[in-house]
This record gives C-alpha cells, structure tokens and sequence, in this order.
C-alpha cells in the first residue's frame, strides 16, 4: 500500500509517481464544475445514476446493492465526460454480514491479531457488495459512558486506543489498497468528539491543546503513519470552533506537522451543521471555512455542489484549495484501482458471506471480549450442571445482540445464546422480559418456578442495540426496565444465578452483582455471541477480557478515568461517608479529599480489570537498569504464574507514572500489554521492553520531551493493582 505519509515523503525526495502522474493529467482536463462534482458525496444508490452521469458526484455512501451500485458506476464510468468512477462507501464499524463484538467490546480482547482478523474479514465481505471504504475505526477517547457512542471506539485509553486502530486500518486496508479485497479506511471523528459535555451527544467540548495532543490525538496520528488513507471531521466544536471549520486543525496538524497526505471527509452535513452552531452564516459561508479549511469531500451538506463554483469566482476559495481536495480524492480512487476495476461481480458476495472461517474468528472475538466481573464460589464454569434455566430479554435477541451499526448483518443469521446453550444443556426458557425496556413482571413468578426446578440460572440481561450508539445518551446508567427486580427474582429460588450482560457501554450493574453469583460482561457480542458465550458458560473457553472503560457506581461520577491528574488533594482513604454525618452537623471540611458523599471515591471495576476461571500470581517486576539514558530501553521481567485449575491466558498490564512534570502528569499510564497463556501450575518470565522515549509528553513549552527524574511503574493484571518499582530517567 501507498502509505499515505510515505507517498508524501517519496513526492517530496523522488520524481512523481505513476499514479501522481495521472492525477495531474486528469486533473488538467477537468471543468471547475467536474472537479466540485468529485467534492461531493451523496447518500443513495441507482437513483444518482443521473447526476453521477453529469460528473456530480464523487462518492455516495448507503447502498449495498450490487446491481444498484453497478448502475450508478456504469453512468459514471461510461456516461460521464471523463469517465472518473464513483467511491462507494458504508459505515462497515465491526463487520459487514459477519458482525463482530462492537467496538469496545474488541478493545476488551486486549489483542490487536483478532481485531485486525476482524477488520479483514469485514473488508472481504463488505468488498464483495462493492463497498471499498469504510467509516471506521472510530478512534474518539470517551471517558463517559452516558454518551452513546462509547460503544463504537475503544474506551477510554490513548495506548489502548492506538494498538486497536492500528489493526483495525492494517485489516481493512490489507497489504495494497489495489487489492480488490481492500477497502480504505477513515479514521474518525477527527477530533474530541468522545468529550463531548455531559456526556449529551454532539455536545461542545473544551479540550486544551495539551490535553489534544497527549490524549486525543495519539490514534489519529499512529493510524495516519500506518497508511489510513482517509480521516472524518466531527461534529464537535473544541473551544468555538467547530471541527469541519478548523484550519488548525486540518492544515497545521495533519498537513504540516504531521505530513499526512490521504484525504479528508466531513461527517454527515457537518458543514451545513456550522450554521446551527452559530459558526457560519449560511451554506454558502460553511462551503468556503470547510474547503478553505482543509475538508476535501462534502459528506452530505450539499454546499460544496451549490456554492464552490460561485465562492472561487468571488475570490474567496482559491482553485489551489480545490486541486488539493481533488488530488486527494482522484490519487485515493488510482490507489484503489476503480478506474481499472470499476464494477463488482454481482454473485461474488454470496461466496464469502458468513464464510465458516468468517464465523468462528467472530467467535474468537466474542470468546474474548467477554469479561468476568465477579464469580462468587467459582460457579462458573457451569461444567456440572444439566438442567439450567435461561432467562432475560437478551437470551434470545438475535437482532439486538448484534450491537449499534450494523446494518447489513442479517439476524437470521445470528445465533443467539439461548440456541447455543440448548446444544449444551436441558434448558428450561423463560424469557421473564419481552425487552429490555420491558416493565411488566407479570410473568415472574414462571420464572421463579422455573430456576427451583433448574440445577442452575443464567439471565441475559441488558440493552437493546438501539439504546447505544450515536444520538443515545443517557444520564441513567441502570439496567432499564425490570431487568433489575428479573435478577432479584431469579435469586429468591437459591440456586446459582449467572447473569450475562449484553450492552453498548459500561452500565451501572452494583445493585445486581449483590443478586448473582457470577456475572461475564459481554457488551454487544455480534453474529456469534451465543456460541461464544454457552463455550465460556460451559467451560470449554475460559475468559480472559479485560475492561476498556472505568465501571462506574453511580452515573454521577462520569466522566471517570483511571489515568487522571491528581488534584492538590487527591482521596486518601480516610472519606467521610453520609451515613457517618451527624444530623445538624457543623461546617467541616470532611478530611478535605476529592470524592463524592454518597459513591465515594473509587469506581465499581477499574480500567483493565477481569477475572478468569484460573487465577494469576504475579512475580515483583525486576528493572535491569533502573537508571536510564533517554535513548534506552526500559527492560523490566516478572514472573507470572497460574495458581488455577485452567489453562488461561492473562493480560499482564504495564503502567507508568511521570511522579513530576513541567505539567502536571496522570497517575497512571498504560504503555504496554502482553498476552500470556499459561497452563494450570504453569509459571514464566515475562519480559516488557519499553523505548524510554515512550514517556515523552507535550511539556510545558508544548514541546514533546521525555522530561528526566523519578518515574514508577506497575505490572498488574487491571489499573489497580501491582506494587510501584521506580526508576530514573537521566
Ligand atoms: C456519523 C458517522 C458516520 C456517518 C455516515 C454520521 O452521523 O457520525 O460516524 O460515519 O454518519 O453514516
């Protein structure tokens, strides 16, 4: 692939390439009109023959139809002027008919090689209905679970967030985007969306410069150096200036200082949307900030196609902005190979739909996503009993277990837990809930006789995949209707209860955990959830997923994050708690720390957190030199050792705190993970090796800098745990 940096590099040093070449020639016989007309991206499929055939339109998003989409490329490609083909996209986010777990729950696998697995089957499959880009990997850092959209990216860390979005584009991209099987990638939402305020989609946001750099820009930045060949606008303003409108951001940072050359899209009529915002007077005014901004490809405002031509005769948009934006879009439809490969063969996706292979690395994915919360008296597995009552609205929801955007899996083919446990199991179904909102308990007293007659219970409990996603926030994080009192109920008949929880983000699950015995937090697992699931119930997969996201006790303490600044009085453990207040107390300061009254200060399940049927020992971490150069390498080994019944794999986390700063630093940083399988008794060294210039930051001069002094580091199986070991950076 032309990695979208490299090519700049090789346009700066070398003559042009071959395919710089025909950029230039095509763009030289193009009218204003045309070259606008390759600015403009419209959602439809066989109706936009017409204007595709005018030369209109460069892109559409939303039609998977084969036969559609070829109608549309044929007008294009032999009745437009100039024949340039159109780029057909789709917002393909964890898988096109083979659904994968959504995206956070991939990030919860802590494992890169079968997120990008799952990118790539997504590219096979979504390539064979002739869609060759996708919106995706969302790369927003969301640090608050009331937004919908935490479901789509992968949670709250900047590492974390980069190994995922480093896969995701390797997977969707292959090794050559000419490859008929490789679909472009856009990284997305460029940038800060995930803080919007409140939690409340689409808010406002106010993100510094430092806090973009350090902590929303790192996955932007990895993924556009590993070739991701197109990047979205969001919707966000960061400190009144909307994303689309942002010259800095699009020019200074990804031009200039970051040399990325691939191509830059807006998210759906977020130019049109700056009006709204009280940025720009009208649609003439949100095309000339967006091009001249830095946005290559209208998505959907329909102010590039009306007012472009107008705005450059006026003077306000130079035809150099526009060359750039077309050469961006033409070089990615060379790099692609559209102009010699334009159509798609109609019965081609009828092969490698849902292709075995295609299923069981979907199941591997939800094997591994799934994290064990709690397992009081190792319940699980469930590897003796016979009889099992299964319950809840989400045991059988074939549709809504495939999570937020996934419009071209067919539940059909989904295969829920409720099918899979009956291969495993007598199994008494008592749903309990029609759905998940449900509030009618009319039929729990069933479900009550039913878990006395059954060895054990397990209830699927959780949210629609309505309930997550974009525009589906909430300020209330408990499990909705009575699926709650459907736990409670379930209880009262004292055998073991196993609660399965399927949702879009991190609920607030304290109550339940009090009424069950052993919960697996599986977030919405995809096409192959069931099977995946009835495999770790069983016992014949253990879980080994870790949390992407801080749990939290209470909604009212988002935004939650372990890697947080410390304040002048961070919590010491010494919180006066309401109950300790006495009534008409004095004024008091209550030991002067950070926290709150009634939730107190720590959160539910840190970040990194889970469980496994075995148990891990972790060795103290030895430093082979614990004073350092900045151009070393931190080499730091433990033992590990698995104390269980179980062959398992661990994810042994590496955090790192800066213990002084020209600014201050978090407390903790996630720089590495490894995955370690360990057979029952097993023990073994495992070694980190961590480029001491890892540890840079933007300083206080906003200069990115390892800064010398005292650094710790913890190796721990979640953000919690392990015992500090310093070292010095010299
Ligand atoms: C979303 C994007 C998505 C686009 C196209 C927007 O509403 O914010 O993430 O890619 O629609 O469907």
């Amino acid at each position: 692939m032309a990695g979208a940096i490299a090519a700049l590099a090789s346009c700066a040093t070398e003559p042009q390439s071959d395919i710089d070449k025909k950029v230039d020639d095509l763009l030289s016989q193009m009218t204003l009109r045309e070259k606008v007309g390759q600015m403009n991206q419209l959602s439809g499929g066989a109706w936009l023959a017409e204007t595709a055939a005018k030369g209109e339109v460069g892109s559409i998003l939303n039609c998977v139809d084969p036969a559609e989409l070829n109608a549309v490329q044929k007008a294009a490609v032999e009745e437009s002027r100039l024949g340039i083909p159109i780029l057909i996209s789709r917002d393909v986010i964890h898988g096109f008919r083979t659904i994968f777990p959504i995206p956070l729950g991939q990030a919860a696998t802590f494992d890169p090689a079968i997120v990008e697995k799952g990118a790539r089957v997504a590219a096979v499959e979504a390539t064979a209905s002739g869609i060759r880009w996708t919106f995706s990997p969302m790369l927003d850092i969301a640090r608050d679970p009331r937004w919908g959209r935490v479901a789509e990216g992968a949670g709250e860390d900047p590492y974390l967030d980069v190994q995922m979005g480093v896969a995701m584009v390797k997977g969707y991209q292959g090794d050559d985007l000419s490859d008929p099987t490789s679909m472009a990638a856009c990284i997305k939402h460029f940038v800060g969306y995930g803080a919007a305020e409140g939690g409340r989609d689409y808010n406002s946001t106010m993100i510094s410069e430092r806090s973009l750099r350090n902590t929303y820009f790192p996955a932007f930045k990895a993924t556009a150096e590993a070739g991701a060949a197109t990047l979205m606008t969001s919707f966000n303003e960061i400190d009144g200036i909307p994303s689309t409108g942002n010259k800095w951001l699009l020019k200074n940072i990804l031009r200039d200082e970051w040399g990325w050359d691939g191509m830059v899209v807006t998210d759906w009529n977020s130019a049109g949307e700056m009006i709204a915002h009280g940025f720009s007077r009208d649609l003439k005014h949100t095309a000339e900030q967006a091009v001249n901004a830095g946005v290559d490809m209208d998505m959907m405002s329909y102010g590039f196609i009306q007012y472009v031509e107008e705005l450059v005769a006026e003077g306000k948009i130079s035809e150099k902005e526009i060359d750039r934006a077309v050469r961006n879009i033409l070089k990615l439809k060379f790099e692609l190979g559209l102009f010699e490969n334009p159509y798609i063969d109609e019965s081609a996706s009828a092969k490698v739909d849902y292709a075995p292979k295609h299923l069981e690395a979907a199941k591997q994915c939800a094997i591994e996503s799934a994290i064990l919360l709690q397992n009081k008296r190792n319940v699980l597995p469930l590897d003796k009993a016979r009889t099992i009552l299964v319950t809840g609205p989400l045991a059988d929801a074939p549709y809504e277990q495939m999570g937020t955007w996934a419009f071209d899996g067919q539940k059909e083919h989904t295969v829920t837990p409720l099918a899979a446990l009956r291969e495993e199991y007598d199994v008494i179904w008592e749903p309990g809930l029609k759905y998940s909102r449900d509030k009618d308990t009319k039929d729990f007293a069933k479900v009550r006789n039913a878990a006395a007659r059954a060895d054990a219970a397990v209830v699927f409990v959780g949210e629609e995949a309505i309930l997550s996603g974009e525009a589906h926030s909430l300020s209330n994080l408990n499990l909705q209707g009575a699926q709650s009192e459907l736990i409670a109920e379930v209880a009262k008949a004292g055998k073991p209860v196993v609660v399965v929880v399927m949702a879009g983000r991190p609920l607030t699950i304290e109550r339940d955990l009090a009424n069950c015995d052993a919960m697996l937090y599986s977030f919405h697992p995809g096409t192959m959830g069931g099977p995946a699931l009835a495999d770790l119930i069983k016992g014949k997969a253990v879980p080994s997923g870790k949390l992407p996201m801080t749990f939290l006790r209470d909604a009212g303490q988002a935004p939650f994050y372990y890697n947080h600044n410390n304040g002048g009085r961070p919590c010491n453990g010494t919180e006066t708690l309401l109950e300790d207040i006495p009534i008409a107390a004095g004024q008091t300061s209550l030991g002067c720390t950070s926290y709150y009254l009634d939730s107190g200060y720590g959160p539910l399940f840190p970040f990194g957190y889970g469980l496994s049927y075995s148990s891990f020992e972790y060795g103290r971490p030895v430093i082979e030199n614990a004073e350092l150069e900045r151009d070393g390498t931190i080499r730091v080994s433990f033992d590990l050792k698995n104390t269980g019944r179980y062959e398992a794999t661990e994810v042994a986390q590496l955090y790192v705190q800066d213990k002084v700063g020209s600014v201050v630093r978090p407390v903790k940083e996630l720089k590495g993970f490894q995955r370690v399988t360990l057979a029952p008794g097993e023990s073994k060294t495992v070694t980190f090796e961590l480029p001491v210039s890892d540890l840079a930051f933007w300083n206080i001069d906003m200069e990115y800098v390892v800064e010398p002094g005292d650094f710790r580091l913890w190796i721990a199986g979640d953000s919690a745990s392990g015992e500090p070991v310093d070292f010095i950076v010299k």
